[in-house]
């Protein structure tokens, strides 16, 4: 199968490259990024320089708002599946500048349904969100029938794109399936995220910034599990289905700092509680149920087992994390966390 991947460069999306390319010789994979300053290209070193690999990747710098780019692509590439990954994926960042999570995650995604409506794929999926159903109160948890209810640009962005996916499975009959994850972890995490801004924070010895009192709740997936879901709804899941992937792991986040700092060998004293995020959703939960049932996926991580080789990959990888934390996170770190007492 030859799978167009959007934003194959971040951290999901090279994660599927990487392990798509080496679980399937068969498969072919054009990744399309724009290379925002979540893309980097060090991410999918391992694949360009894998003589096995590297034949069966292309890599194209490009915008998926760029109509003109995706027509020449689809005719070029005449890929199998499209798998859409790229967005503006930080709620934080979401709050402080709208307007790419706009540009990207709707405007984008609709340039990208319109290219393929002129130019059908076998399958389209579109990778989202657990954040589209919102803050659920204990015990409840969302199956793909739960009602949207969103708080940030992020989530309604995240919303509006799958809700546009699926009317073009509806009205245009295109192979549309949308997958809805819980919170991702693992190497390449850009440490703007909660897992990875804690560890490498840790290691720096700096304060490890919590939000409010720490007590919202998170479902944690390792992402090779989410890849693991992805492919099983590229495979066996049915078009113009949603299908929740998730983790099975619920934590609140001061449990998982906590698990950091032991992880890391550093003291509890690093945690310094700031001002909450606007909007804050206090509690994410999903069931997997239905992928589970109809294709046989699972998750196979636990969550003590994936966060130690996480935080181990940080450990042997501080050249990558140098080089990201540079320039223009430290802006970016300023403005999110100067203002929080
Ligand atoms: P990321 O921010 O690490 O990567 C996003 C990638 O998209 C980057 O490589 C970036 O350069 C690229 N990109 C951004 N705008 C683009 C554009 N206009 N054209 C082409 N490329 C563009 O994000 P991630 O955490 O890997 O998330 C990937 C997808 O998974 C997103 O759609 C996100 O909503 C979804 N998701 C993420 C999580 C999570 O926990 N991280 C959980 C569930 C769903
Ligand atoms: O649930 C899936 C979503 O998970 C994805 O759709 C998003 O792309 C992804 O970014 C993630 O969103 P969250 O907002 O849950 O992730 P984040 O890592 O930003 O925050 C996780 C929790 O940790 C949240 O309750 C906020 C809190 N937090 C986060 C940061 C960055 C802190 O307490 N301190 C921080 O500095």
């Amino acid at each position: 199968m030859k799978i167009l991947v959007t934003g194959g460069a971040g951290f999901i999306g090279s994660a599927f490259v990487r392990t798509t390319l080496a679980l399937d010789p068969a498969s072919r994979i054009v990744n399309l990024d724009k290379l925002t300053y979540a893309g980097n290209l060090e991410n999918l070193s391992l694949v360009e320089g894998n003589p096995q690999q590297r034949d069966r990747y292309r890599f194209v710098k490009g915008d998926i708002c760029d109509a003109s780019l995706l027509e020449k692509l689809l005719d070029e590439e005449q890929p199998d599946a499209i798998v859409h990954f790229a967005a503006e994926s930080h709620v934080d960042r979401s709050i402080h500048a709208p307007t790419p999570v706009f540009d990207t995650n709707l405007r984008g995604t609709f340039t990208l349904l319109e290219a393929i409506r002129a130019r059908p794929v076998k399958r389209f999926v579109h990778i989202s969100t657990d954040e589209v159903y919102g803050s659920l109160p204990a015990p409840a948890e969302a199956d793909e029938q739960y009602p949207l209810r969103t708080s940030s640009p992020y989530s309604a962005a995240k919303a509006g794109s799958d809700l546009l996916a699926l009317s073009y499975f509806t009205t245009y009959k295109l192979p549309v399936l949308v997958t809805r994850a819980s919170n991702n972890y693992g190497p390449y995490h850009f440490p703007e995220k909660l897992i990875p801004l804690m560890i490498t924070n840790a290691f720096d010895n700096v304060p490890l910034p919590v939000y409010g009192d720490g007590r919202q709740i998170r479902d944690w997936l390792y992402v090779e599990d989410h890849c693991a879901g992805i492919r099983a709804v590229l495979n066996q899941g049915r078009e113009g289905e949603i299908y929740n992937i998730g983790g099975n792991r619920s934590l609140e986040n001061i449990e998982v700092v906590r698990r950091i700092l032991e992880g890391a060998g550093r003291p509890e004293s690093l945690i310094k509680y700031v001002t909450d995020r606007p909007g804050h959703d206090v509690r994410y939960a999903i069931t997997s149920e239905k992928l589970e049932r109809e294709t046989g996926w699972a998750p196979l991580m636990s969550f003590e087992q994936g966060l130690e080789k996480t935080i181990q990959w940080y450990r042997d990888n501080q050249a990558w994390v140098a080089r990201v934390k540079s320039g223009a996170y430290m802006q970016f770190y300023e403005l999110n966390y100067s203002s929080r007492t």
